[in-house]
């Protein structure tokens, strides 16, 4: 079985479905509900239920949000490994509209609490993974930490720069493998390390040699998957082709489906993404991508994020 080590946020989600965003000084009523979520563990319920081995790191309180993460993992099957730091465990406030755009607000909690030192302890008898994989709502320090021990273990390091507001410098960009903005993730990166401005709403019809070119002005040395929506995405290989793909660059057009809720459709993508690269490696890498895009437009079908990750394995 492929092995899988996510690194990253736990968070519990409270969401509120409104007909439209909040404005300032307004009072809505909308439905409420509650569940799992934050980018790391929904990425690693991804991947363990596309059907690998999952180890998830994060840092935990020890209130009624740290229970739920624990039992959830057991469920599952992912072998948790939590540093236990102050109370509260991480929360996201969600609002998602009529159209399913949201806005998030994040309280980091445990989440902002996460160290080198009780990565590199989670990590430290790992000798082989194929897989690590992290974003940005963990402290820079402890994310750089994770990819060194992926690599460190031979495996591919994955990183998905979101959410966009956090910046990371060539340092964190360096010891990634694999990077995955969506496009907002992505106008963001190249306008800090490209230098260049260009709209995120832009990005989808950017043509393939401009995408191409900035993704390899971004990640000279890996691979760029710009996630696009219901555009699909866009992937960019260094001057080495993965095994099976015989181009550079290419899109990949989005699976349809019949959303109700995006929120975590992209951590579907990543975790699907890193279980199928660590299951079969011998397949195309444009297989991957496309069981990726195929397990994302499932997620979006329940609602919800942790929750919404289908039982679809590779
Ligand atoms: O990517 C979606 C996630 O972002 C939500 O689950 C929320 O917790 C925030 O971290
Ligand atoms: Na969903």
């Amino acid at each position: 079985m492929g092995r899988v080590l996510v690194v990253g946020s736990f968070n519990v989600d409270h969401v509120w479905r409104v007909a439209a965003l909040p404005a300032p000084g307004a009072t809505l009523s909308g439905s409420y509900a509650t569940g799992p979520g934050g980018k790391g563990f929904n990425q690693a319920i991804a991947a363990r239920r596309a059907g690998v081995e999952t180890r998830f790191v994060c840092a935990l309180g020890e209130d009624l949000g740290a229970q739920l993460a624990r039992t959830l993992c057991s469920n599952d099957g992912i072998d948790l490994r939590a540093a236990v730091v102050a109370d509260p465990t991480g929360t996201a406030g969600i609002y998602v509209d009529a159209q399913g755009r949201n806005c998030i607000v994040i309280g980091a909690g445990a989440n902002a609490a996460l160290a080198p030192g009780h990565v590199a302890d989670a990590l430290a008898d790992v000798t082989a993974a194929d897989v690590l994989l992290a974003q940005l709502e963990s402290p820079l320090g402890a994310i750089a930490q994770a990819l060194d021990a992926g690599r460190a273990a031979r495996a591919t390091a994955m990183l998905n720069p979101a959410p966009a507001n956090v910046a990371i410098d060539e340092t964190m960009l360096v010891r990634a493998d694999i990077l995955t903005p969506n496009e907002t993730e992505f106008a963001a990166l190249v306008g800090r390390h490209v230098g260049e401005r260009i709209e995120a709403d832009a990005v989808a019809s950017l043509d393939q040699p401009r995408l191409h070119a900035l993704c390899r002005e971004l990640l000279p040395h890996g691979s760029v998957i710009v996630t696009l929506g219901a555009s699909g995405c866009f992937v960019s290989h260094a001057e080495a082709v993965p095994r099976g793909d015989t181009a550079i660059c290419y899109r990949v057009p989005a699976e349809p489906a019949q959303a109700i809720d995006t929120t975590g459709a992209g951590d579907a993508f990543n975790g699907a993404l890193a279980a199928a690269l660590a299951q079969r490696p011998d397949s195309a890498f444009i297989e991957h991508v496309r069981f990726a895009s195929r397990y994302a437009a499932r997620s979006t079908e329940q609602e919800g994020a942790a929750l919404a990750m289908p039982r679809l394995t590779v």
